[in-house]
């Protein structure tokens, strides 16, 4: 049987293939807007304030689960020393091939967000995450290396969904949604979800999650979507 990550790595192989929105990567705007000091990570509708990535002009930044060619490539752009690491070899082709098209210098790291063993204590000043953490079951082991690997003063910028996700799902016959799902939710409990592995977290994984490790907690957004249950939010955390 497979594992729970070798199973992911091979659905999002497959999705990246199929050349699904969220693995297209960044266009020429973006990345001349970012060479012009303005990094913009998008963000559901919104993008990341500035003020949370700061100057990143010679920072080390860890594009964390964050392949796919669009955020390691913006962050490189506005003159960031960018590590991606990732899960899957065919999302991180995306970054390759923009490193190659940019002549940007991008480490690249194929592995699982849970183990960061390969990078030092206190090694980077930012951790960006985009939306990830439903593919691992304990966030964790995630936020504690996150924590280890960044400087102090250092920042973690997550976005993830929110619970309302995982809660509600869409009853045809009532033509609205239900909150039908206890959380934490697991795709295992359902068997309409076939090789699919997904966990919705709770808010109090999120948010007290990153508190239990030492993170202060100094920004929090949100930013709906069109489907009322598509909403993502984003918090920046510091290492003090
Ligand atoms: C929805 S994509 C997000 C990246 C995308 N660039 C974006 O704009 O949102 C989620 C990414 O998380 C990665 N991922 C999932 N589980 C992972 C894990 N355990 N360790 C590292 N990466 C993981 C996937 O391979 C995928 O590239």
């Amino acid at each position: 049987m497979k594992s729970i990550f070798e199973q992911v790595e091979k659905n999002i192989n497959r999705l990246a293939e199929a050349d699904v929105n969220w693995a297209r990567p960044a266009s020429a705007a973006q990345l001349r807007q970012a060479r012009d000091g303005m990094a913009a990570i998008p963000f559901g509708k919104a993008v990341i304030p500035a003020e949370w990535l700061g100057n990143l002009h010679g920072k080390k930044v860890l594009c964390l689960a964050g392949a796919g060619g669009l955020q390691a490539p913006i962050l490189a752009c506005a003159g960031a020393m960018v590590t991606v690491l990732d899960l899957s070899e065919r999302m991180l082709d995306r970054d390759r091939e923009m490193a190659a098209q940019e002549r940007l210098d991008i480490r690249i790291e194929h592995g699982n967000m849970c183990d960061l063993s390969r990078f030092e204590d206190s090694s980077f000043d930012i951790v960006l995450n985009p939306p990830s953490l439903f593919y691992v079951p304990d966030v964790m082991p995630v936020f504690r290396e996150v924590y280890r690997v960044l400087k102090n003063g250092g920042r973690f910028i997550m976005i993830a969904t929110n619970p309302i996700a995982y809660v509600c799902d869409y009853d045809a016959a009532a033509g609205c949604y239900k909150a039908v799902n206890r959380m934490p939710y697991c795709s295992a409990d359902h068997d309409d979800q076939g090789d699919w592995v997904e966990y919705g977290h709770t808010m109090e994984s999120y948010i007290g999650g990153q508190l239990q490790c030492g993170f202060v907690l100094t920004g929090y957004m949100e930013s709906q979507m069109e489907d009322i249950t598509e909403l993502y939010f984003a918090t920046k955390g510091e290492k003090r």
